[in-house]
């Protein structure tokens, strides 16, 4: 789309962290006018490559929200502000309760008020839960057992979604429902930023830099072929998508969907690592940890559903490149080097 008089205006909550910078940069690159609001607690303002329009302050800001709401003309919602990690949502729950619940109810009384109609949500596949060691991968319609406060509070906001839909009909949604979440920008431009993220991909190639001395492996007890946990790894280009080919679909008058975004295959956690040793000259130290409270074993999609109705396909469909861009992106970040194999080079151990 060329930049023209008619450009959607599009306001991205948490455009400034990780994922929502990844969608922002592509409204961009794709025509869209972005406003975005951000409390900076996790997102950073270099984030933003194209120099969008920062409102600094939260969702749960009723006042802010009615100025954002009267100054733009705000033809839809991505709503990634949000806590999102499943360890803290154990220890400290409220947190996730004041900011996905109530933040979110804020958010969208703002969107009934000013008759904002397309809205697209960052959910995630924490809502399947405990689904032991069954690898059969989640369908949307498999009834939600979140574990967590984390996948509680992200159901929740489904819901919340939903009822609005029910109470105003005009009013439509996306929910994508994240897997495993990882990479960087392909280019090379952006990425996780936060130097102290606990995701086991990020985690990995911090231990390949040396930011810390070994990589913990949280339970090798779990029923699974190797003991350790299964999650499904989306790259983080191809998540980026998604959200553009749902607004398009809300625009063009879809009707709400609740979505997963990831590939419909697996890897546990030793994989992974196998996987990063194969770039790397020398594997990575591993220590086995006592299992991680709020672990689901098992959790791959079934994204047959977002490529039926958005007509998404991947493009880094692959754990190999999702570990080197993820790599290339830390060692831009932190300025260091990490000792890559080279081509026909006997692995070291
Ligand atoms: N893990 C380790 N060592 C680490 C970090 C993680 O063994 O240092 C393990 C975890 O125990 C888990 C797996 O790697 O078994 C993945 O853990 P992450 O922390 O990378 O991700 P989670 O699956 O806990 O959660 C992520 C996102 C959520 C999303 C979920 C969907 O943080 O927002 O994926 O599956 F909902």
């Amino acid at each position: 789309m060329k930049k023209t008089e008619t450009k959607k205006t599009i306001l991205v909550t948490g455009g400034c962290g990780y994922i929502g910078s990844h969608v922002v940069c592509l409204l961009s690159e794709a025509g869209y006018d972005v406003v975005v609001l951000d409390d900076l607690s996790t997102g950073f303002r270099k984030a933003l490559l194209y120099q969008e329009k920062l409102y600094v302050g939260s969702c749960g800001d009723a006042q802010l929200l009615a100025r954002v709401f009267t100054e733009n003309d705000i033809e839809a919602v991505m709503h990634f502000a949000a806590s999102i990690v499943v360890p803290e949502s154990v220890t400290n729950p409220l947190k996730y309760y004041q900011n996905n619940i109530v933040n979110t109810t804020t958010l969208c009384q703002a969107v009934e008020k000013f008759e904002v109609k397309h809205f697209i949500l960052s959910s995630t596949a924490a809502v399947y839960g405990n689904r032991g060691s069954d690898a059969t991968p989640c369908a949307e319609n498999f009834s939600p057992q979140p574990m967590n406060a984390y996948g509680r509070t992200k159901l929740v906001d489904e819901w919340i979604l939903a009822d609005l839909h029910v109470a105003h009909p005009s009013f439509r949604y996306v929910a994508l429902r994240y897997f495993n979440v990882a990479g960087a920008d392909v280019q090379g431009r952006i990425g996780q930023n936060s130097l102290n993220a606990t995701h086991l991909i990020k985690r990995a190639v911090q231990v390949a830099l040396g930011l810390y001395p070994s990589m913990s492996i949280f339970g090798d007890d779990y029923d699974t072929p190797d003991g350790t946990c299964i999650r499904d790894y989306i790259h983080i280009a191809d998540l980026a998508a998604a959200h553009l080919k749902a607004l398009e679909y809300l625009v063009a008058g879809g009707s709400p969907q609740v979505l997963n975004c990831g590939y419909s295959k697996g890897a546990s956690v030793k994989e992974v690592l196998d996987t990063l040793d194969g770039l790397l000259a020398v594997p990575l130290l591993r220590k086995t940890m006592p299992r991680r409270e709020g672990d689901a074993p098992c959790l791959i999609a079934n994204a047959t559903k977002i490529r039926e109705t958005l007509g998404w396909k991947p493009c880094h469909d692959s754990l190999e490149t999702i570990l080197a861009s993820a790599l290339s992106w830390e060692m831009k970040l932190t300025n260091k080097k990490a000792i890559r194999r080279q081509p026909n080079q006997e692995q070291v151990l």
